[in-house]
C-alpha cells in the first residue's frame, strides 16, 4: 500500500528512526572535548557561515560562540540585518569574534573575496557551514543559483583553504539540505531538486579516498520544518494553488522545531561524523544519521538479460 504524501514526511518524524546506528568518528586528527569524546572541541577554531544572518544560519553562529569557538565570518546577502545580528553576537561574545562579509553565495568573485577577507583576518579557517539557501519554486532560476551554485562555490573555496592538498590542513563542510533532500516534495519540486543536488554532491564528495587525501570531512545537514523567515508565506513561493495545497497536505501533521535544536544538534555531531555522512534533525530532538540500502530492484530482469549478465561473467 502506498503511503500518503502526510505519512511520507511523517515517517521523518517517528523517534523509533532515532535508533538509525551513529557511527564512530575514526578521525584522530579532530580534538574532541573532554566531557564528552565525541564532541569535536570548537577552541581555536574559525568557521565561515553563509546566510549567517537570520535563521538556521544565526542560530548555528550563536551556538559556536556559545561552546568556546575562536571566531567567525558569516556571508550574507542581507547587509542591514547582518549588521544587526554582528552587534548582538558582539555584545553577547566580545570583540573580534564575527567578521560580516556581505556577498552573494552564487557570486564567485564576491565568495572568493569573502573567504579571502576571513582568511587574512582570522589567519585561519577550519569548518565552513554552507547554509544560505531560499525556498521559492516561482523564482526557480534563482533558487537553483543560491541553493545549488552557491553551495558548490563555497565547498570549491573551502577545499583550496582547507585541503591538505592545497595548503591547508584540513576541516570540515557541512552542507545544509533539508529532509527533502531524501523525501521529495511534490508541492516544491525545484526546491526537492535543488536539496536532493545538495546531497548527492556531499555523498559524492566524501568517500574515504578524497578525505584521505584532502583531511577535509563533508557532511549533508537535513533539518526537517524550522521555524525560519523561509517557511513564511510557502503557499505564495509554490509554482502554483495546486502545489501550494500538496505542500499544505505534506506538512499538516509535521512538527515545526527551533533553528536552536538545528543548531545544538549540528555542534553535537560535528565529531563523530563520518565523511559523506547524512544526518536528519528534526521534531526538536537530537540529529540521527541515515544509511540507504543501496539499489534495490524493483521489476524481474527478463530471462535474457540474464543470460547475457552471466555469460558476461
Ligand atoms: N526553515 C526550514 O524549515 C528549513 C528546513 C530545511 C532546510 N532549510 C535550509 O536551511 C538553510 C537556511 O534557511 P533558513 O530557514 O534559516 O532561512 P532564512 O531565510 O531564515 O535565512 C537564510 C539566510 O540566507 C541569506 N541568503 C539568502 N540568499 C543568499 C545569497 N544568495 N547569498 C548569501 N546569503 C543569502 C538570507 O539573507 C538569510 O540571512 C537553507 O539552505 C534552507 O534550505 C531550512
Amino acid at each position: 500500500m502506498a503511503l500518503s504524501r502526510t505519512h511520507r514526511f511523517q515517517r521523518f518524524l517517528t523517534p523509533a528512526l532515532n535508533s538509525a546506528a551513529r557511527r564512530t568518528n575514526t578521525n584522530a586528527s579532530q580534538t574532541s572535548t573532554e566531557g564528552d569524546p565525541e564532541k569535536l572541541n570548537l577552541e581555536e577554531k574559525v568557521a565561515v557561515i553563509t546566510g549567517g544572518a537570520s535563521g538556521i544560519g544565526y542560530a548555528i553562529a550563536k551556538q559556536f560562540l556559545k561552546e568556546g569557538m575562536s571566531a567567525l565570518s558569516i556571508i550574507d546577502i542581507n547587509k542591514e540585518k547582518s549588521e544587526e545580528q554582528v552587534k548582538l553576537l558582539t555584545e553577547e561574545f566580545g570583540e573580534d569574534k564575527v567578521l560580516f562579509s556581505e556577498g552573494d553565495v552564487s557570486d564567485a568573485d564576491q565568495m572568493d573575496a569573502a573567504f579571502r577577507n576571513t582568511a587574512l583576518h582570522y589567519q585561519s579557517i577550519d569548518i565552513i557551514v554552507n547554509n544560505a539557501g531560499i525556498l521559492d519554486d516561482t523564482l526557480w532560476e534563482k533558487e537553483l543559483n543560491t541553493n545549488l551554485r552557491g553551495c558548490v562555490i563555497g565547498t570549491l573555496l573551502g577545499m583550496q583553504y582547507m585541503a591538505k592538498s592545497s595548503s591547508g590542513e584540513g576541516g570540515i563542510i557541512v552542507n545544509i539540505g533539508s529532509i527533502m533532500s531524501v523525501i521529495p516534495s511534490s508541492g516544491f519540486p525545484i526546491y526537492t531538486m535543488t536539496q536532493s543536488g545538495i546531497y548527492g554532491f556531499t555523498r559524492a564528495l566524501g568517500s574515504s579516498s578524497l578525505y584521505s587525501r584532502t583531511g577535509v570531512k563533508m557532511l549533508c545537514y537535513c533539518p526537517s520544518l524550522t521555524d525560519t523567515e523561509l517557511l513564511k508565506d510557502t503557499s505564495d513561493k509554490c509554482i502554483n494553488y495546486n502545489f501550494a495545497n500538496e505542500f499544505q497536505e505534506e506538512i499538516a501533521s509535521c512538527t515545526v522545531q527551533k533553528p536552536e535544536n538545528v543548531a545544538k544538534g549540528l555542534v553535537s555531531i560535528l565529531g563523530e561524523a563520518e565523511p559523506g555522512s547524512i544526518w536528519i534533525v528534526e521534531n526538536d530532538q537530537d540529529p540521527y544519521e541515515i544509511e540507504f540500502p543501496g539499489i534495490v530492484k524493483k521489476k524481474k530482469m527478463k530471462a535474457d538479460d540474464v543470460t547475457k549478465q552471466e555469460q558476461q561473467m
